[in-house]
């Protein structure tokens, strides 16, 4: 029995093959599931107990050779084989193509918003997801241990809790009035953060578009024309729009602004909750406050600022209703987006 071993794998190793039709029927013989090996393994029962022990390694070792043999000859096999096939391969046959992919309906939008503030003369600026306290908070009017911070919450670093992820971009605003002189008409698109539970209706991040316009006397009419050019352009020539007062630490006065629905042009549905309108962004005049921590005099100067959720927009755009669907990467739910430039 030993000896029969011995010879297989003195046979293995001599083994040689033109084709990979030769070594398959070689592994069928040998490995295969009624192959030389599964029968000598049934045979250890009968081998007698002195020589157990060597005739077990040398069927494992049999085994491993083997397989080492035939995977080598089949690669080696693959590779001459595949080019000898170059000969015969029909270089005019039509290419297989690759699926397009399409934007995410969130960058979609996101482009369209910008393009239509650039029109009216509006600069893109962007800044660090990963903020300090006085850019995000502080210097926007929301001292340490305000309460208006609760409402954004984020996600802090530990070690160092002057370092957050950024709630709204209106910290790029800041970084931007630091840094220039007026007049600044810029927009502010980017990924922000909130510490809320998952749901359809909220996540841990989105993307705000914030504009901010600062000159001299710039007031609330202009803050009102701009926002209504902006939502004819985004929901068509009979939008209309409604201020409401509110409150931001960042801004005053400050309002929230709604839409007439578009999708029953404000006759009232259950997207806009028969109310005839949808609310899609907070605005107001730039705090004096503000523009000095920022070293803008404000006797000179004043401004307005906007801020909107591109996720918001992109939902009543295009009746989307569950918040999730935007970032679990679902193909069905992408695809319906390919027509789109
Ligand atoms: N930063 C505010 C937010 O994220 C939005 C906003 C921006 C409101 C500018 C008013 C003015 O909720």
């Amino acid at each position: 029995m030993l000896d029969k071993v011995k010879e297989l794998l003195k046979q293995t190793e001599e083994f040689r093959a033109e084709t990979i039709e030769e070594v398959e029927a070689y592994r069928i013989k040998l490995l295969g599931s009624k192959g030389e090996l599964k029968r000598l393994f049934a045979e250890f029962k009968n081998v007698a107990a002195e020589d157990k022990k060597e005739f077990g390694a040398l069927l494992n070792q049999l085994k491993n050779k083997a397989q080492k043999r035939v995977d080598e000859l089949k690669d080696s096999l693959h590779q001459t084989e595949g080019s000898n096939n170059l000969k015969d391969f029909d270089f005019t046959r039509p290419v297989y193509t690759s699926e397009l992919g399409s934007r995410h309906p969130i960058s979609i939008v996101r482009n369209q918003i910008i393009d239509i503030f650039s029109r009216i003369g509006f600069m893109v600026s962007e800044g660090p997801e990963i903020e300090d306290d006085w850019h995000n908070f502080t210097a926007l009017n929301f001292p340490p241990e305000h309460p208006a911070r609760d409402m954004q919450d984020t996600f802090f670093v530990a070690k160092d809790p002057d370092i957050a992820l950024r709630t709204h971009t209106s910290s790029v605003q800041v970084r931007v009035m630091e840094n220039s002189e007026p007049p600044i008409r810029t927009i502010s698109p980017g990924r922000v953060y909130r510490n809320e539970a998952i749901s359809a209706r909220a996540h841990c991040f989105f993307h705000q578009i914030e504009g901010l316009y600062i000159d001299k006397d710039v007031s609330f009419a202009d803050l009102k024309q701009t926002l209504l050019y902006f939502a004819k352009e985004v929901f068509g020539e009979e939008t209309k729009i409604r201020l409401r007062p509110s409150y931001f630490p960042f801004t005053e006065p400050s309002a929230e602004m709604d839409v007439s629905c578009s999708i029953c042009s404000g006759k009232g549905c259950n997207v806009c909750k028969y109310t005839g309108y949808l609310e899609i962004l907070g605005c107001g005049m730039v705090d004096p406050n503000v523009l000095e921590n920022c070293g803008i005099d404000s006797e000179i100067y004043s401004g307005f600022a906007f801020g909107m959720g591109v996720e918001r927009i992109t939902q009543l755009k295009y009746n989307i209703n569950d918040l999730r669907l935007y970032s679990e990467n679902d193909k069905a739910f992408l695809d319906q987006f390919k027509s789109s430039i």
